[in-house]
């Protein structure tokens, strides 16, 4: 036996490491499905939950963190996603003080239907009174933004994204389009597998589009081809709200967006759906 050669060549466990790649937002931006989606590459493991660690967890310690993380390999991937983490201040530099080298994604949409999507969760979770109106939560009584509401603040995106820019450089940031996850999943599931530094091994015979459902959905090759949509918290109708708060909130993030474009070297159609509304 080649002692020697053994001995420098060490075993390639299978043990819970620290993630290497995470998805940190943004909330109701399609988080949930590009995970879903990124666990069909056999080289990619993340936990169901959310770790929440950054944010609600840290007193606890890397250890009970890297305690959520499945077992892997060395040469496989460990990823979670907790969209918290986004909008959270001290986020960044922690995760920086885990490894400097962590790769971050965020998916983003069209801030104004992203704050609908958040409203409506709210008001299927109680968080809200059920007779509380969009308008009054996202405008003031005199009709100027709410500036206040979480809701609101969160789709000001360019101003997290600097936060993120302090610790991280653009190379260690891959943003993709919520909107582009729905209508190409398997092109956005492209970039993000190229940035992972992983072969691009997800394709069409796992992800297509269920017309009942409108969204696509994940086939499942083992159980004889039989399918998994997300559930009915994901991909729900909006509650209704009227023209003049949506036009309020467009020209509101108009300019942030705008400013995220020139930060990002990147640029998303949200002015056309504007247009469309
Ligand atoms: P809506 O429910 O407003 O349509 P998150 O997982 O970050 O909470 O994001 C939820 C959003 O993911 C949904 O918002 C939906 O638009 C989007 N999404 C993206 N791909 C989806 C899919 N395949 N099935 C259902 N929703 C999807």
């Amino acid at each position: 036996m080649d002692l020697e050669n053994l001995s420098s060549k060490p075993l390639d466990k299978h043990i819970r490491r620290l993630p290497r790649v995470i998805i940190i937002g943004v909330k109701k931006c399609g988080t949930r499905a590009l995970l879903e989606y990124l666990k069909l590459h056999p080289l990619i493991k993340a936990p169901g939950p959310e770790p929440r660690f950054f944010d609600r967890n840290y007193h606890r310690g890397l250890d009970w963190y890297r305690s959520m993380m499945p077992a892997t390999k060395e040469h496989e991937i460990t990823m979670e996603k907790t969209p918290r983490y986004f909008v959270s201040p001290d986020v960044p530099e922690r995760i920086y003080n885990m490894s400097l080298n962590t790769k971050l994604v965020i998916v983003v949409r069209d801030p104004v239907i992203r704050a609908l999507s958040d409203f409506t969760q709210a008001v299927s979770k109680h968080e809200v009174e059920s007779n509380m109106i969009f308008r009054r939560r996202v405008l003031r009584r005199d009709g100027d933004i709410n500036l206040h509401s979480s809701i609101v603040q969160t789709g000001i995106y360019v101003r997290y994204v600097t936060n993120w820019l302090k610790y991280f450089g653009s190379s260690n940031i891959h943003i993709v389009s919520g909107e582009e996850l729905i209508t190409n999943p398997l092109a956005v599931l492209e970039t993000v597998q190229d940035f992972i530094g992983v072969e691009r091994e997800i394709d069409g015979n796992l992800i297509f589009f269920n017309k009942t459902r409108g969204f696509p959905c994940i086939r499942i090759l083992k159980r004889k081809r039989t399918s998994k949509c997300f559930g009915k918290t994901k991909g729900r109708n909006h509650v209704q709200t009227d023209s003049t708060t949506l036009k309020r909130l467009y020209d509101f993030y108009s300019p942030y967006n705008q400013y995220l474009f020139k930060v990002i070297n990147k640029t998303f159609k949200w002015n056309i759906i504007q247009r469309e509304q």
